[in-house]
């Protein structure tokens, strides 16, 4: 059994200040959640505030919203994988889709990151998803089996097995269009036979695929129950305390 795990990805929101009044309700609102593995990715100049806050919080973790690939060095304005660290954040998410589009990324670069944080000890969220005009071309398996074997070449057993995929489709994300459960469910599958082929199907079947796109707490329950969507990675609704937590607990009551 894979144990689900719920992110929130805040993108360029939430001030220090913002972050306070959010966990001071979130945190209310879990404190007694253990059943599904939580993930606060805040932006960078929010990160050691949040982990100040989580001190003594067991069961929700920190995650970064990118990394370079280098360790140190002249990259203005890069974080590296052991300045994430030291603000106790496991998780990074790497190769969003706003990152692809909007900053140049390519799956030669996710795949360097990706070797890099398994290196420093981050778990990687490495995301993959086609655009519309993709989908309409009937190309979904064919851009997700590039961006897959792009994205995570090189990699042994073992750091597959502590990768996180996060199944995006560039079309579902802010939205408010879901994919259908059906859609999704789909190309988590795929995904999963494609792992199969890269390492084998013990390994695939341990890898835990996230569905991001619109997820809202209306529509958590008939996506996570799927049996190949093991978790979410949530934009919008996350920013609400109530909202976010209420995503959390209906993954976890399933
Ligand atoms: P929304 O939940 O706002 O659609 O964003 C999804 C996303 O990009 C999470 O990384």
């Amino acid at each position: 059994m894979r144990r689900k795990i719920i992110a929130a990805n805040w993108k360029m929101n939430m001030t220090q200040n913002e972050s306070d009044s959010y966990l001071d309700t979130f945190l209310r609102e879990v404190a007694e959640e253990k059943r599904v593995d939580i993930v606060l990715v805040p932006p960078f100049t929010a990160l050691s505030h949040v982990s100040q806050r989580l001190n003594n919080v067991q069961n929700v973790k920190l995650g970064a919203q990118n990394m370079h690939w280098e360790k140190g060095g002249a990259f203005t304005g890069e974080i590296s994988a052991a300045m994430i660290r030291e603000l106790f954040a496991r998780y990074v998410i790497l190769g969003h889709s706003e990152r692809r589009t909007l900053f140049g990324e390519t799956d030669e670069t996710v795949n360097r990151k990706t070797k890099v944080a398994h290196e420093g000890s981050l778990k990687p969220i490495v995301c993959i998803g086609e655009t519309l005009t993709e989908r309409d071309a009937n190309q979904v398996e064919q851009v997700l089996e590039k961006q897959l074997r792009g994205s995570l070449a090189g990699l042994d057993a073992k750091a597959l097995t502590e990768t996180v995929l996060a199944y995006e489709p560039v079309w579902a994300i802010g939205t408010g269009r879901t994919a259908t459960p059906e859609q999704a469910q789909a190309a988590h599958a795929f995904i999963r036979k494609v792992l199969a082929e890269m390492s084998d199907a013990a390994t695939a079947d341990k890898v835990r695929i996230q569905y991001g796109g619109s997820v809202k707490p209306g529509n958590t329950a008939e996506l996570m129950s799927q049996p190949d969507i093991d978790g979410a990675l949530v934009g919008g609704a996350s920013l609400v305390a109530r909202d976010f937590a209420e995503i959390i607990k209906l993954t976890a009551a399933l």
